[in-house]
């Protein structure tokens, strides 16, 4: 069997690096192709550099855009690869434009699709990734469901539950396989002249959160307070899309904030492990913070990960700034001994096995 494993976002690169180091590790029949939506080294190269990557054997290089001019782009791209090289299966992670792109090219060439991390929903299709990975889970045909909850969402939604599997979450293998090496190989708090567990640590980059000027300067405005209330650095390692706003908006850092770069993956690991509690609207970052036992508040209405919230290691605040305290406040006085919902770290392994075992 040939798979070929598309990879375009940050988030792509840390989840499905378990499958490629197993791919690799197997000697299997496998290409990786990078469609190049994100681009910039801290977003991309840096990722493949720390994780020891292979290079990709395909860039389809699309760049940034529109929605439709990214999921055009990556679509024309995959085919002219798909009709050249032979693929049995295309396999693709999450629910980003990358996702949604590569399944469609797959589907209508016949070419079957592995969705990892399938059955995810947030109920809101206002989220261009709720419209995604909805689109991915009905025309795949491996569906490898991190967790019972994301399983039982799909066959609500009428899918052959043959065509579903529970394998955990890929996630779970990348903080395993890399917070060792991270502990041994960066020295970020020195580096930034933090102590553990003295600092609150920040991630913003949602469309819904960061384009709406009001809703970004009463974000800023909540870390305003959460600094007079606790006396303790936010660090904020900005996404691209966010610096361009903020800079855009005009808007002035707060004392206490301190914006960074996007950090490195060993680094942001060890970043998120001693924070006093991590404030976030990522999807990655919800989960990691859950499986490393730090408290989360998550900056959004909603959540498609569910099970943070019901295993108490995560709380939906939104972005007013009195919910937000609160929620701080309601973390921090939970004992963080909640169970890990997201599987054992053989995540990346099991999604391998199935396929190959499926021939
Ligand atoms: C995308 C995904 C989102 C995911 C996120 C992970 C979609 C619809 N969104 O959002 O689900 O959570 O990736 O980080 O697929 N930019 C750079 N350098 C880069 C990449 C982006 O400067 O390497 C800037 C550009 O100004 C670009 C903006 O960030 O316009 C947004 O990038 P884009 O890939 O469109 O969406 P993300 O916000 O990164
Ligand atoms: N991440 C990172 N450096 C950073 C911020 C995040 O390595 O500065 C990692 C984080 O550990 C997680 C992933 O990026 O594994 C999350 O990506 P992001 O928040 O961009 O996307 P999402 O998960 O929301 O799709």
């Amino acid at each position: 069997m040939r798979i070929t494993v598309v990879i375009g976002t940050r988030p792509e690169i840390i989840k499905m690096s378990p499958i490629i180091r197993y791919c690799e590790e197997q000697g299997l029949d496998y290409s990786l192709v990078h469609t190049g939506q994100h681009y910039s080294y801290e977003m991309d190269a840096m990722f493949f550099d720390e994780l020891e990557l292979p290079q990709p054997e395909y860039k389809l290089n699309v760049g940034s855009g529109t929605h439709a001019e990214q999921t055009g782009k990556i679509m024309v791209g995959l085919e002219r690869i798909l009709l050249r090289d032979r693929s049995d299966v295309v396999l693709v992670q999450g629910d980003t434009n990358t996702v949604l792109g590569s399944a469609l090219s797959a589907a209508k060439l016949n070419v079957e699709v592995g969705h990892v991390e399938a059955g995810l929903r947030s109920w809101d299709r206002t989220m261009p990734e709720e419209v995604n990975r909805l689109l991915t889970d009905h025309i795949a045909r491996y569906l490898f469901a991190p967790t019972e909850t994301a399983e039982t969402n799909l066959l609500r939604e009428g899918i052959d539950g043959k065509k579903i599997w529970v394998t955990g979450n890929t996630v779970v293998d990348a903080v395993f396989q890399n917070i060792k090496i991270a502990q041994q190989r960066s020295d970020i708090h020195h580096d930034l002249g933090l102590e553990p567990g003295q600092y609150f640590l920040l991630t913003a980059h949602r469309q819904e959160n960061v384009d709406d000027r009001e809703r970004l300067e009463r974000l800023i405005g909540a870390m305003r307070d959460l600094y007079t209330a606790y006396n303790l650095p936010i660090v904020f390692p900005a996404h691209p899309r966010t610096l361009k706003r903020l800079d855009e908006f005009g808007l002035s850092v707060p004392e206490g904030l301190r914006i960074l770069d996007p950090q490195g993956y060993l680094e942001f690991l060890l970043l998120e492990q001693s924070a006093r509690a991590i404030l976030t609207d990522s999807g990655g970052i919800q989960e990691e913070a859950c499986i490393l036992h730090v408290p989360c508040i998550t900056l959004r209405e909603n959540t498609e990960r569910p099970e943070t919230l019901d295993v108490g290691a995560n709380v939906l605040a939104g972005t007013e700034p009195h919910r937000i305290l609160n929620a701080v406040s309601a973390m921090l006085s939970r004992e963080a001994s909640w169970a890990n919902p997201f599987g054992d770290g053989q995540s990346g392994r099991k999604t391998v096995e199935i396929l190959l075992d499926s021939r």
